[in-house]
C-alpha cells in the first residue's frame, strides 16, 4: 500500500466529511473513524501518520461525554485536538483552516502528498485480487456512474472472473443499454450478461397509477430478475457493489443518527450468500468520477446527471403505456442534445422531461390534434433536499419546443416547470 493516511476520529463534529475532503484536497488520504477505535483496529489501518480528534456539538452520547480510546493516546502518533475537551474549534476562515491542516499534516505528521488516482487504482487492484483470489464476482451493472466505475476497476483487477449483469427494464434513457454493451462487452471485453426484461417490467406495471406502487414493483422485479440470473451462474462467491463514501457517512456514525437508511442492492435472498466487494466505499462522488476517467470510461458515462432508480417509469406519469413511455424517452433525448449544444451540460444539475396522462387540443398541418404535453424540468441544487429552477435561455427553450413537437410522436405542446423545491419535488412522482 502506497498511501499515507490521516485518521479523523468522530468526537461529535458535524464537519467530518468536510475536513476529510479538505485533507484529500491537500493530496493526503484520510478516513473517518468512530471515536472508540480499538488498538487492533488502529493497527490494521495502513500508513497512519496522524490522528485528528474532531470534537463538536454531538459530543454527548447516551448522557456521557465521549473521548478517544486509550489506544489512540498510546499510539505515539501526532494528535490534533479540535473542539474537544476545551481545545479550540476549527478556524471558520477557509484559508486559516487550510493553514492549520497543512501545518499538522505535513510539518507534524510528515505525511506525503501521495493520494492520487493512479496510486488508488493500483492499491485497489492489489486489494481486490487479495480478497477475491481465483473466485468469481457478480455485479449488477446499471450503467450509472458508481456501478460503471466498479465494473471498470474489477475488470482491470480480475478480468473474466467478474460477471456483469445488465438488466434492461425498459425504463432507461435513450441509448443507455446500447452504451453499456458497447463500452463493457465490446471495448473492455467484459463478461456481460444482457437481460432484456422490458416486457416483463412493462407487463407488471400495466394499469398501475400510484407512484410509490410503481417504485415498489420496479424495485422488487429488479431484485427478482437479478436473482434469477445469479442462480444461473455457477460458483459465484462475491457480490460487487457501488457503495461510495457518502452512502456510508449518511448511514450514520456513533454520534450522529442516520440521515437516511441506505442499501444499494437490498433484499437478495439469504441463500444467495455473497461476500461483498466494495472498492469505492472510501471515495467521494467527484473522486469516483476521477477514478472512472483514469480507468478510461467515456466522459458522458462518468459525468452524467443523477438518474432515479425507477428511471423513466416515474416520468411517464400515472399508468405507464408503451407509446407514452417512448414519448418520454424521445423528448428527454432531444432535451439532452439541445442542452449539450447550448453548453448547459454540466451547468445544470438535473434536467429531464415528464409526460402526463392528459391530452390537449392542438393543430398540425391544418388538422386538429389531440395529444400529450411534454413538461421540461431543469433544476439546480446542492443536496437535492431543496432545488431552484435553472435559468434557461428562452431561445434554447424555443428550439427544444420546436424539435419536440416536430419529432416526437404524440406530443403537441411543451411546458416549462417553474416550481422550486419546495413546493414541487424534483421528480413529478
Ligand atoms: P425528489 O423528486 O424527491 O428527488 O425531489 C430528489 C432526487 O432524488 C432522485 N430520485 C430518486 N432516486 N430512486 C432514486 O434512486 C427514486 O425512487 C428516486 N426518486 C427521486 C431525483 O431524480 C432527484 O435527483
Amino acid at each position: 500500500m502506497k498511501q499515507d493516511m490521516i485518521l479523523i476520529l468522530d468526537l461529535g463534529s458535524e464537519e467530518n466529511p468536510k475536513i476529510a475532503r479538505e485533507i484529500r484536497a491537500l493530496g493526503v488520504y484520510t478516513e473517518i473513524n468512530a471515536h472508540d477505535i480499538t488498538a487492533t483496529e488502529l493497527a490494521a489501518l495502513p500508513n497512519v501518520k496522524g490522528i485528528i480528534l474532531n470534537g463538536g456539538p454531538n459530543r454527548v452520547v447516551d448522557g456521557v461525554e465521549i473521548d478517544a480510546s486509550e489506544a489512540v493516546y498510546d499510539s505515539g502518533l501526532p494528535i490534533l485536538s479540535v473542539d474537544h475537551k476545551g481545545s479550540e474549534a476549527w478556524p471558520i476562515d477557509d484559508e486559516e483552516r487550510k493553514e492549520v491542516l497543512n501545518q499538522f499534516v505535513f510539518d507534524e505528521c510528515k505525511a506525503e502528498a501521495n493520494w492520487n488516482m493512479e496510486n488508488f487504482i493500483n492499491d485497489q487492484v492489489e486489494l481486490i485480487r487479495r480478497q477475491v483470489g481465483d473466485k468469481k464476482v457478480l455485479l449488477a451493472l446499471s450503467g450509472g456512474v458508481d456501478s460503471s466505475v466498479v465494473a471498470a476497476l474489477l475488470i482491470k483487477a480480475i478480468g473474466k472472473q467478474l460477471t456483469c449483469v445488465h438488466v434492461n427494464h425498459g425504463l432507461l434513457r435513450k441509448g443507455e443499454p446500447e452504451q453499456v454493451v458497447e463500452v463493457f462487452r465490446n471495448q473492455m471485453d467484459a463478461n456481460l450478461v444482457y437481460v432484456d426484461a422490458v416486457d416483463r417490467f412493462l407487463d407488471k406495471l400495466e394499469g398501475v397509477e400510484e407512484p410509490e406502487q410503481k417504485r415498489k414493483i420496479i424495485g422488487a422485479e429488479f431484485i427478482r430478475v437479478f436473482e434469477e440470473e445469479a442462480r444461473k451462474l455457477e460458483g459465484i462467491k462475491f457480490l460487487a457493489q457501488g457503495t461510495i463514501y457518502p452512502d456510508i457517512i449518511e448511514s450514520g456514525t456513533k454520534t450522529v443518527k442516520a440521515v437516511k437508511s441506505h442499501h444499494n442492492v437490498g433484499g437478495l435472498p439469504e441463500d444467495l450468500d455473497f461476500e461483498l466487494v466494495e472498492p469505492l466505499k472510501m471515495l467521494f462522488k467527484d473522486e469516483v468520477r476521477a477514478c472512472g476517467v483514469a480507468l478510461g470510461l467515456p466522459d458522458d458515462m462518468v459525468y452524467r446527471q443523477p438518474f432515479p432508480g425507477p428511471g423513466l417509469g416515474v416520468r411517464c406519469l400515472g399508468a405507464i403505456t408503451r407509446d407514452r413511455l417512448e414519448a418520454v424517452r424521445e423528448s428527454d433525448a432531444i432535451l439532452r442534445e439541445e442542452f449539450a449544444a447550448a453548453g448547459l451540460e454540466g451547468q445544470v444539475w438535473q434536467y429531464f422531461t415528464a409526460v402526463p396522462e392528459f391530452k390537449s387540443v392542438g393543430v398540425r398541418d391544418n388538422v386538429r390534434t389531440y395529444d400529450w404535453p411534454a413538461i421540461i424540468r431543469a433544476v439546480n441544487t446542492v443536496d437535492a433536499m431543496t432545488a431552484e429552477v435553472a435559468d434557461i435561455p428562452f431561445s434554447v427553450l424555443q428550439k427544444i419546443t420546436a424539435r419536440i413537437t416536430a419529432e416526437v410522436k404524440g406530443i403537441n405542446r411543451v411546458l416549462f416547470d417553474l416550481t422550486p423545491k419546495p413546493t414541487g419535488t424534483i421528480e413529478w412522482e
